[in-house]
């Protein structure tokens, strides 16, 4: 089953209104998709309205980088998925290691989330991935299994299987270190053997996995060569458009 490839750039907590909008128009000249990959950004929850506005009538989809589970109510500094919706995303990153480690966001808290993102009809990234703790004493498969376990716990099976997961050891993530394509295929293979035990063969093969941690120019068409690696999550590297736009004109 061919599943459409999904380059993501998470801006994180980086750009304001001028560089962004500067990104924005770089991105509309630089990035040209054949149709046969999806594109999209994240910026901070400020420049959301600004940057949709700007890719306007452009292939380059918006998302937001959290949302919390409910609708409405009194969550100062938080943001719902219909407020995101309504701005014009179309999807949300969901339990980022960075989110886990300095917000204590836990795997149930997550599983809300994701529920949420279904409720808005936004397209949930869900991001998970062992530290290196975690890699070197032996217990990446474990890791992974207990993240989808707790926040795939209320979820139907068909629901899971609309979610988009992203692959992101911790030990890769903003350091330069990024896992070989080999060691990123086993861990997204897993992925993909954990999903057929739960929403069977046809769910599973549909299932888009991305990977992130230190995706760069130079190492994409390796990564992106792996069967079971559907697409990346980009930090640093999509905060320039040149290096961002190579990234999606990833070659296999
Ligand atoms: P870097 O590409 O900067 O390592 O960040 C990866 C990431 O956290 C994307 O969500």
């Amino acid at each position: 089953m061919s599943r459409i490839p999904f380059i993501v750039g998470n801006w994180k907590m980086y750009k304001n209104a001028s560089s962004a909008m500067e990104l924005c128009d770089q991105l509309r000249t630089g990035i040209r998709t054949a149709g046969d990959r999806e594109v999209g950004v994240a910026p901070p929850l400020a420049l959301l309205p600004l940057v949709q506005q700007r890719l306007e009538n452009s292939r380059i989809r918006v998302g937001g980088q959290n949302v919390h589970p409910q609708a409405e109510g009194a969550f100062t500094g938080e943001v719902s998925a219909e407020m995101l919706a309504s701005v014009g995303c179309s999807f949300v990153i969901i339990g980022h290691s960075e989110r886990r480690q300095h917000f204590n966001e836990g795997d149930s808290f997550l599983g809300a989330k994701l529920l949420a993102a279904f409720r808005a009809q936004l397209d949930p990234i869900f991001c998970l991935g062992e530290t290196l703790q975690e890699r070197e004493s032996g217990a990446t498969e474990g890791v992974i299994r207990r993240q989808l376990d707790k926040a795939l716990a209320s979820l139907t099976p068909p629901q899971a299987s609309r979610i988009i997961v992203a692959y992101e050891p911790v030990w890769a993530i903003g350091t330069g270190r990024t896992a070989t394509p080999e060691t990123a295929q086993q861990v997204h293979h897993l992925i993909r053997e954990y999903f057929r035990g739960l929403c069977g063969i046809e769910g599973a093969n549909r299932l888009r996995i991305l990977y992130g941690g230190s995706v760069k120019p130079d190492n994409v068409d390796g990564l992106m060569a792996q069967p079971d690696i559907d697409g990346t999550l980009v930090g640093g590297a999509s905060l320039n458009a040149a290096d961002f736009a190579r990234i999606v004109d990833y070659r296999t």
